[in-house]
C-alpha cells in the first residue's frame, strides 16, 4: 500500500501540516533536524505526495480544467494543444473535458473539476444561452476564462474572436469574385458566435445592394452532416446559387460532398467558403478558402490569463478579442456567367 503523509509524520514524530509544509518548502518555523528527518523518511519509503493533500496546505492543485463541447472537431484540439502548452510553461496540469455539446454533462463536469480542486476552469459552453450554472461557478469563486463561445453576461472574462467581422470578410470576398446568389449554412443559432457570423453574412449582401433571402439561409450545427443536408435543400430550392458560405470547415466539406453528388464542380460552379481555418483545409481538393480563427494562439492566450486570475494578478484586460483572417485558396473562383438573378 502507498505511504500516505499520515505515515511519514507518525513517524516522525510531528504533524500531517509540518509534513506537508516541509515537502512544500514552506521550512519557516520547523528546526533543520526536524526537516531532514522528514525528508530522509520521505526519500527511505518512496512517499509520493498527493496533489489533493499537497493542494489542502497550498490550497492549490496546480491543475486547470478545459472544457470543450466537441473532441471529435479539429478546432477544439487545436485549442487545447495551446491551453496545454501555456499551462505546463507555469507547472499546471490540464484537466481535459469533452461535454458533446450537452448541458448536463457541462454541468457533471463542473462538479467533477470542482471535486478534483482545479485552480481554475477553461470553458467553451454547449449552450452559452442557458449559463446559469457558469455564473454560479464563478460566484463560487473559482477562476474561469469563457472561450469562443460567449455567454450573454459581460461580467466575465473570455478570449473571443471578432465572428461578425469574419462572416463579413467570407461574404465581401464572394462579393468582390461577382457571386450575387450566395448562400449561408449557419451554426447553431443558440451560439452565440453562429448568430454573429449570420449577422456578418447579412452585413456584407446589405452593404453591396443584395438582399437577405431567407430562402439562402440554412441553420446548421457545426457537423460534417449538417452541411450536407443544408446543401441538399439549397440545392434543391434554388438552382441558380453560385457560392455556399459554411459557417465552419466541417460543414464546408459536407458541402463538398453534396456539391460533388450534384455532378457541379468547386469552384467553377459553386464557391465554397470555410469558417475556422483547421489543418486539413490546406489539403483538401480543392483547398477551402476559409476564415482563420488563430485557435492555438486563443488556447494560449486563455491559459495565460487564468493562471494570473489564479496567482491573484490583475490583468490588463477581461476580454481579449482576435482578429478573423480571410485564407483565399482555390475553393472560390469568379462567377463564370451571369445567371438569371431574378
Ligand atoms: O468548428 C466548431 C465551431 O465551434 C468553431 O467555429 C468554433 O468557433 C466553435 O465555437
Amino acid at each position: 500500500m502507498a505511504v500516505t503523509i499520515k505515515d511519514i509524520a507518525k513517524l516522525a514524530n510531528v504533524s500531517i501540516t509540518t509534513v506537508s509544509r516541509v515537502i512544500n518548502n514552506k521550512t519557516e518555523g520547523v528546526s533543520e533536524e526536524t526537516r531532514n528527518r522528514i525528508l530522509q523518511l520521505v526519500k527511505e519509503l518512496g512517499y509520493q505526495p498527493n496533489a489533493i493533500a499537497r493542494g489542502l496546505v497550498t490550497k492549490k492543485t496546480k491543475t486547470v480544467g478545459l472544457i470543450i463541447p466537441d473532441i471529435s472537431n479539429p478546432f477544439f484540439p487545436d485549442i487545447a494543444r495551446g491551453v496545454e502548452d501555456s499551462a505546463h510553461i507555469y507547472g499546471y496540469n490540464v484537466f481535459l473535458c469533452n461535454t458533446d455539446d450537452n448541458l448536463e454533462k457541462e454541468s457533471e463536469y463542473i462538479n467533477a473539476l470542482k471535486e478534483k480542486y482545479v485552480d481554475g476552469i477553461i470553458f467553451t459552453s454547449s449552450a452559452p444561452s442557458n449559463y446559469e450554472h457558469i455564473m454560479e461557478l464563478i460566484k463560487s469563486g473559482v477562476p474561469v476564462i469563457m472561450m469562443d463561445r460567449r455567454i450573454e453576461s459581460e461580467d466575465i472574462y473570455g478570449v473571443f474572436i471578432d465572428n461578425y467581422e469574419g462572416g463579413y470578410l467570407a461574404t465581401k470576398h464572394l462579393i468582390d469574385l461577382g457571386h450575387r446568389k450566395i448562400a449561408c449554412i449557419t451554426g447553431p443559432l443558440n451560439v452565440r458566435n453562429a448568430r454573429e457570423r449570420l449577422a456578418g453574412y447579412k452585413k456584407g449582401l446589405l452593404e453591396n445592394g443584395l438582399e437577405v433571402d431567407e430562402e439562402l439561409i440554412f441553420e446548421g450545427d457545426y457537423k460534417i452532416n449538417s452541411g450536407i443536408v443544408g446543401t441538399e435543400k439549397l440545392l434543391n430550392n434554388n438552382k441558380d446559387i453560385t457560392a455556399i458560405f459554411a459557417c465552419n470547415d466541417l460543414m464546408a466539406y459536407g458541402a463538398y460532398k453534396t456539391i460533388r453528388s450534384y455532378g457541379y464542380k468547386i469552384p467553377d460552379d459553386i464557391s465554397i467558403v470555410g469558417f475556422d481555418d483547421i489543418q486539413l483545409s490546406q489539403i483538401l481538393e480543392p483547398q477551402l478558402t476559409t476564415i482563420r480563427q488563430p485557435a492555438y494562439d486563443m488556447g494560449l492566450t486563455a491559459a495565460r490569463m487564468l493562471i494570473k486570475l489564479i496567482e491573484g494578478k490583475k490583468l490588463n484586460k477581461k476580454i481579449v478579442t482576435f482578429k478573423p483572417q480571410l485564407i483565399i485558396r482555390q475553393s472560390t473562383g469568379t462567377v463564370k456567367e451571369e445567371k438569371n438573378y431574378s
